[in-house]
């Protein structure tokens, strides 16, 4: 049966279907379910949420023929991955969108298509049929300037001296990022760019506080406007929706903890190390002699279930001391006071679900977006410390007393809880991301 909202307004949410993605437009969803919005969420078959998770929402799959286009997974192929899911879904996307419109109440109204910014062929499609058209971008608003700023003026802009964003090394990143960039890559940047010059506005799962310099270059060249309303999950507890089965004995096992104890590891649904990196981050955190809560997600390291690499009398030495699942709770586990310390890839989820619980931050970037979420944290909001790509176990031990125990981290501890604190004040009623959610629906679904 069709689940109608209060307001017989609907939404329809275009889903790219990773874990990183996911995650923030589901919240994003129940976000607009609370404020009376029917929602309909439209994704490809490949990685498809389990709706019994969201029975509030529709959930419509459409054909994305990822098998029969012959791409890889991995990360290394993202771009020819995002190319073949845009030039497969457009067509099944707009009879899908065709038949709502056709068979949808009388009185009920489209009042718009969210799209992850990675699915930009849904803003083709909304134009085509009159629907205003938002691009949600779940990463940094930072990454956004890579799309909103003309190629051409790009590094130029970045070479200006504004401090907030000195440290994130924009210019270097934008010449990695146009050097020999390959034919599939050139494709996508070009599409995503235009359909974000399209659309009606942009979603981005930020505060204002946290980039505010950003912000203010990204309205400078966007004609589209832009609306800061993270922490998504925050602002409506939302259900999970993980593709992997969560293991909650971990919540009992925290409960036996010391207050702010724990380092909680994890390295996100897509990063992958190698058979040593295992190694060293097992005696790493046995000798920091913390209690740790360690994520080892089947496929961690290629090609293996992960806790079969853990080093001979590893089990034995740590005891009770160390919990290690294949996938976690994570918003709970961060929340949840025995924990102390996360050591993260810088996913921008995992990076604002620390933020927003005040757990300082241990830094492995492993590619993409994540070495500018570093940057941000350890060198902009200066709420963690950054390890070495290569990990050695001294070095572990070391950083993990620094930053939960040792004098030298205090700073960043103390900081780390100012941004608790900044990040309530933000999503309750009159803070910055509760009014821009309100500046949204005035602005963008009451049209
Ligand atoms: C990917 C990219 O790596 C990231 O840089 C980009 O910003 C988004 O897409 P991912 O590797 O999935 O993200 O990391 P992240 O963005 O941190 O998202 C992971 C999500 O999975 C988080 O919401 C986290 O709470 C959840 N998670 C992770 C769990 O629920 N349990 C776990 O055990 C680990």
């Amino acid at each position: 049966m069709e689940k109608q909202g209060e307001n017989s307004s609907r939404l329809v949410l275009v889903l790219y279907p990773f874990q990183g993605h996911i995650n923030p437009m589901l919240q994003l969803g129940t976000i607009f379910h609370a404020k009376g919005y029917s929602i309909t969420i439209i994704h490809p078959e490949f990685n498809s949420p389990d709706p019994s998770n969201h029975p509030l929402f529709t959930f419509i799959s459409i054909p994305d023929k990822l098998l029969e286009s012959n791409v890889s997974l991995s990360p290394a192929d993202f771009m020819n991955l995002v190319s073949a899911l845009n030039r497969n879904c457009e067509a099944p996307f707009k009879k899908c969108l065709t038949q709502i419109l056709d068979h949808k109440h009388p009185h009920e109204r489209i009042s718009g298509v969210i799209y992850d910014g990675l699915m930009y062929f849904a803003q083709t499609v909304a134009d085509a049929l009159g629907l205003p058209g938002v691009c949600m971008r779940p990463t940094a608003a930072a990454m956004l300037l890579f799309s909103v700023i003309p190629q051409t003026e790009q590094e130029s802009v970045f070479e200006t001296q504004i401090p907030e964003l000195q440290p994130l090394e924009l210019k270097q990143m934008f010449k990695s990022m146009s050097t020999n960039p390959t034919e599939a890559m050139t494709e996508v940047r070009a599409a995503a760019l235009n359909a974000t010059k399209r659309s009606s506005g942009m979603i981005s799962n930020t505060m204002e506080f946290l980039e505010h310099a950003a912000l203010s270059m990204i309205r400078e060249y966007s004609p589209a406007p832009v609306f800061t309303i993270g922490p998504f999950h925050k602002l409506a507890p939302s259900s999970s929706s993980s593709l992997l089965q969560e293991d909650a004995h971990c919540i009992s096992w925290l409960d036996k903890q010391a207050l702010k104890s724990v380092i909680y590891v994890s390295f996100g649904s897509m990063a992958s190390l190698s058979k040593q990196d295992i190694v060293e981050i097992a005696w790493g955190l046995a000798s920091s002699e913390q209690p740790f809560l360690w994520v080892i997600r089947p496929g961690l390291v290629h090609g293996s279930q992960g806790t079969e690499l853990l080093p001979d009398g590893f089990q034995e030495t740590v005891g009770e001391r160390g919990f290690i699942v294949k996938w976690a709770p994570q918003q709970e586990v961060l929340a949840h006071e025995a924990v102390g310390g996360f050591w993260t890839h810088c996913g921008w989820n995992s990076t604002l679900e620390s933020v927003s619980e005040g757990v300082p931050m241990l830094c492995s970037p492993c590619f993409g977006d994540q070495f500018l979420n570093m940057k941000y944290i350890c060198y902009v909001w200066k709420i963690g410390l950054r390890l070495e790509t290569e990990l050695e176990r001294g070095k572990i031990q070391g950083a993990i007393k620094t930053l939960m125990v040792n004098i030298q981290g205090e700073e960043i501890r103390n900081k780390a809880a100012e941004f608790k604190r900044k990040t309530q004040v933000c999503v309750t009623q009159g803070g910055s991301s509760w009014s821009s959610l309100d500046e949204f629906t005035k602005q963008i679904l009451s049209v």
